[in-house]
């Protein structure tokens, strides 16, 4: 039977125009929930360009009154620290050194914009020398129990330097507690805590781990960090943090993990953030380098969809691009 030509639903009808398509869209990007990551480097005089993620830099504490003020301008509000210590050792000391890297960073950031909310990452990788993310046990394990306290007094010294928010990475068992009985055992009871709760043993880490200097000196991370093909999981380590006292979950990475994403923020009351991975990253830079995508419009997409699967904050090295790309469009 032929169908009149008003009988059949005209999905067209609402993308004719962009104000049209601007009416209808369900999912917006603001710079209000882009989280930007800062890799700080002792000893580094300006900034010096990381090669596996193209258009990102290492910078030196000299650098960074000049970054906070551009990061303002854009919009960007917060900023995850990492850092490259002076010194690394057995046990990553230098992660919790009041004049560590990252300590001294955060109070130059406070002092340009008390505003900007700091993030501190918090694991051992970037600090011990054989860059597992907890101490060893004589077996050349990476010894759970053992690493606890070390975080927990990672955490705390982030937070005297004024870090606004702490960010576990490491995947250790049972940090979310021990860090947050530490926290308000110091006077630090108003300083939440933001669990990488699903962190995945990924592939797309490897960009990151050259500009962090924290690739493993033998084995991997699969032994702390989630399998990949297990999603169920994922739900249950983001309730165990919860439950021990996280504020907020993360998962990670976003991209191959969107299912993942959708899913927790299904299952939890609290805020759920995403981290645009390093590989992702760069894989997309690569990618618009070639001219094989259009960057601008894929960096978009790909934030668009991180958001729409869920998470209400997004971890990207893209924030920047993107707040000047939306910029240049108005
Ligand atoms: C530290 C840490 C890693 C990342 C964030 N925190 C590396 C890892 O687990 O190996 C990765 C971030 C990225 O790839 O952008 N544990």
């Amino acid at each position: 039977m032929k169908r009149m030509e008003s009988s059949f639903r005209r999905h067209r009808r609402l993308r004719r125009t962009a104000s049209l398509r601007a009416l209808v869209r369900e999912t917006d990007l603001s710079p209000a929930h882009f989280v930007y990551p800062l890799f700080v480097q002792a000893g580094l005089h300006g900034r010096a360009p990381i090669e596996s993620m193209p258009g990102q830099d290492r910078l030196g504490l000299d650098a960074l009154t000049a970054e906070a003020a551009e990061l303002r301008e854009l919009g960007i509000r917060s900023v995850l620290l990492f850092g490259l210590p002076s010194y690394k050792d057995e046990v990553g000391s230098s992660g919790w050194a009041e004049d560590g890297i990252v300590q001294k960073a955060v109070r130059i950031l406070k002092e340009a914009d008390p505003e900007l909310v700091t993030i501190g990452d918090v694991c051992l990788c970037e600090y011990t020398s054989h860059g597992h993310c907890g101490v060893l046990s004589g077996d050349g394990q990476v010894d759970n129990d053992a690493s606890l306290p070390l975080l927990a007094g990672m955490s705390v010294s982030l937070a005297d330097a004024g870090c606004d928010i702490i960010a576990p990475s490491d995947m250790m068992d049972g940090r979310i507690g021990a860090i947050r009985s530490a926290l308000d055992a110091s006077g630090h009871s108003q300083t939440p805590i933001l669990s990488y709760a699903a962190k995945f043993a990924s592939a797309f880490y490897g960009p990151f781990r050259e500009a962090a200097e924290s690739t493993p000196a033998f084995g991997d991370r699969r032994g702390y960090q989630a399998d990949g093909a297990n999603g169920r999981i994922a739900l249950d380590e983001a309730l165990t943090d919860i439950d021990e006292g996280a504020d907020m979950v993360m998962v990670k990475p976003a991209l191959p993990y969107l299912d993942i994403i959708r899913d927790v923020r299904a299952a939890v009351n609290v805020p759920v953030a995403a981290y645009n991975v390093s590989g992702e990253y760069s894989m997309l830079m690569a990618a618009a380098e070639r001219g094989w995508i259009d960057g601008e419009r894929a960096i978009d997409e790909t934030l668009t969809a991180i958001r729409r699967a869920g998470a209400d904050i997004i971890i990207t090295y893209h924030a920047k691009q993107w707040c000047r790309a939306q910029a240049s469009r108005r």
